[in-house]
């Protein structure tokens, strides 16, 4: 979604913004935009174009880019079209001020008429050109200085944002605030500069002391003094610099053609990564500091009740197995966006487990905020270190597999699906609902995980072969039982999300009250079919299939001998335990979904219409 870079300092600022745009690139966006500005005398200039952040930089080439102090944005339409003029960066009436922005202005077309009204004009369809307007309105209207005038806007303003503001009058100085929209700001040695954006992946090049911006508060950026921070209500906050360490390896390809496929294989060593310091072999023991310090609160919960969005979903619907499972605790899981808004029953007792790859969706933001206001514990399962869903959790467990950049999630599932392994298992132990035996076979189990995944990753030429049958599908099927219901899922949210072909994930066993009509010999079926306690079952539901003459791609078990007599295509996993089967069986889902892609020629890690942190409801 809209991604926001702003600098200040000595440095010539167009360089560095391009870079921090494309470091953003990640987030999905469909337009580009770049304000600068040279000295007080001269017009802050802007550029801007539809498309990439390359497209921007056509448009700006040999074009005047000096200046030590911009902003920039990507922009995912919301309101009003794709086009050049609904990018940011937007300029007021007079052209003095200039605004980034993150988020919706809920209230946009009452303040537009009421602006209108006043004499304003708007050249977009955006409520971010409201947003500027009035903060010029305010300004001029109220004689007040541009913070203050910053500070009057958003307060009446519904919705949520996270704005830069620049100056034509006052070089150097950047305003920046937010409200339910990430904003961070890095500090330059003795407060020389200033790197601001959206998250910390555009400017942790330049600096590692950071400072989050919490709600309703709002920075004043000058170059040469100490950061200043106020809420809205202009109460001094003090500057709480976090030091913040990204791997900037992780922020490159390292030699993959597409983000996604570094991120199926870097699966292994996340997932120890993941488990380091937390699973104890030698002691047969998991420690998750969650539970140890709301031991109380997570061995008394009288349900569990899960929230998320998208591939997050489905590591919640294992998470309610796994919880189930081990703890004998009833687990609910829903869709945040159903949740927030279906009046929910939840309050003490409960413990709702937010799971957010970025940790910023809105969503899941929202719906964690009315189990809060209703005296629920909230466990967080995120991967963005100081993301709001973090912050927002009375404990949590970050998955710690590094900054997923490709949009379909890969390494960022598993690594949500082996916390919350760690995490029912932590939870039995201190309940006593868990046998000693199960409990140590899991673990020994668990460390195991990341080689067979290796061995799954090892036969990637021989899925990308098995892809090319499948890439003129115009649907697919995608059934699994048990644990591999939720991977069937996730299996057919990759397939359309990166290669625009229809699937449907299912239970196999609902398959016959209604899918079951679509099978011909033209529809694609891919069967997740490992050895498991439900296997006859499965093979049952896959003979409807073969009854039917639908072409069958099967996930098995190594070894399997019964499938292979039914499929046309067969790709093994190795053999594991039940409840540790996703772990494995979707890795050959992610790749196949990937060569799917690349052979349509389709982009990869930046897919039409999606975002990567999805800000908006
Ligand atoms: C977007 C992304 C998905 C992600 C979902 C939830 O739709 O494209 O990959 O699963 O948001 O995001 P979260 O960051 O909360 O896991």
């Amino acid at each position: 979604m809209c991604g926001i870079v702003g600098y200040s300092g000595c440095r010539t600022a167009y360089p560095l913004l391009m870079q921090g745009l494309h470091r953003l690139e990640y987030r999905g966006y469909d337009s580009a935009g770049v304000a600068l500005m040279a000295d007080a005398e001269e017009k802050i200039k802007v550029y801007k174009a539809t498309g990439k952040v390359a497209d921007l930089e056509a448009v700006a080439e040999n074009q005047d880019c000096r200046g030590t102090v911009g902003i920039a944005h990507t922009r995912w339409a919301t309101h009003g079209a794709p086009n050049t003029p609904n990018a940011h960066p937007h300029l007021s009436e007079s052209g003095n001020l200039t605004l980034v922005h993150n988020g919706i202005i809920e209230n946009y077309a009452t303040l537009r008429e009421q602006l209108r009204a006043k004499g304003y004009h708007f050249r977009s369809e955006t409520d971010t050109e409201v947003l500027i307007q009035l903060i010029e309105y305010t300004e001029v209207s109220r004689g007040v200085s541009l913070q203050d005038a910053v500070r009057m806007a958003l307060s009446k303003v519904i919705g949520a944002y996270a704005i830069i503001v620049m100056d034509r009058r006052a070089p150097g100085v950047l305003v920046a605030a937010r409200k339910s929209s990430p904003m961070v700001i890095g500090l330059g040695e003795n407060d020389s500069e200033f790197f601001i954006a959206s998250d910390a992946s555009p400017i942790a090049e330049y600096t590692r002391r950071m400072v989050y911006l919490n709600d309703e508060e709002m920075a004043v950026c000058v170059p040469g003094q100490p950061l200043s921070v106020v809420t809205l209500q202009n109460a001094e906050v003090a500057v709480d610099v976090q030091h913040v360490d990204l791997d900037l390896n992780m922020l490159e390809k390292g030699g993959y053609d597409h983000f996604m496929l570094k991120e199926i294989f870097d699966q292994p060593q996340c997932l120890e990564d993941c488990m380091r310091g937390r699973v104890l072999l030698n002691h047969k023991r998991v420690i998750l500091s969650a539970v140890t310090e709301h031991r109380q609160a997570l061995v008394n919960a009288r349900r569990f009740l899960f929230v998320s969005c998208g591939t997050s979903w489905h590591a919640g619907l294992i998470g309610g197995q796994l919880i189930e499972h081990f703890c004998r605790v009833p687990a609910q899981v829903m869709y945040a966006s159903e949740f927030r808004y279906s009046n929910p029953v939840v309050g003490p007792g409960d413990v709702v487990v937010a799971i957010s790859q970025s940790g910023e969706t809105a969503d899941t933001l929202a719906a964690m905020q009315i189990a809060r206001d209703a005296g629920a514990t909230l466990l967080g399962v995120v991967n963005a270190v100081g993301s709001s869903i973090a912050r927002l959790s009375d404990a949590g467990a970050y998955i710690h597999v590094g900054p997923e950049i490709g949009v379909a999630s890969t390494k960022a599932f598993t690594g949500q699906v082996t916390v919350l392994t760690m995490m029912a298992l932590a939870i039995a132990r201190e309940k006593g609902s868990v046998s000693d035996c199960e409990y140590e076979q899991t673990i020994e189990e668990l460390v195991r995980i990341p080689d067979k995944i290796q061995t799954i990753l090892n036969q990637h030429d021989e899925i990308r072969r098995v892809a090319e049958h499948y890439k003129l599908a115009s649907n697919v099927l995608y059934l699994g039982r048990g644990a591999n219901y939720p991977v069937a899922m996730e299996g057919a949210l990759k397939l359309k999300e990166i290669s625009y072909i229809h699937a449907e994930g299912y239970p196999a066993a609902e398959m016959k009250h209604g899918p079951i009509a679509l099978i011909d010999e033209n529809m694609p079926v891919v069967f997740i079919a490992t050895h498991q306690h439900i296997y006859e079952k499965t093979i049952s539901n896959m003979q409807e299939v073969v009854a039917r003459k639908g072409r069958i791609l099967a996930i098995v078990t190594e070894g399997d001998t019964q499938v292979r007599q039914m499929a046309e295509h067969v790709i093994e996993v190795p053999e594991t335990i039940d409840c540790l089967v996703p772990l494995l069986s979707v890795v050959p889902l992610q790749i196949l979904a990937y060569y799917i892609a690349v052979g349509k020629g389709l982009d990869v890690d930046q897919p039409r219409n999606l975002a990567k942190s999805v800000t908006v409801e």
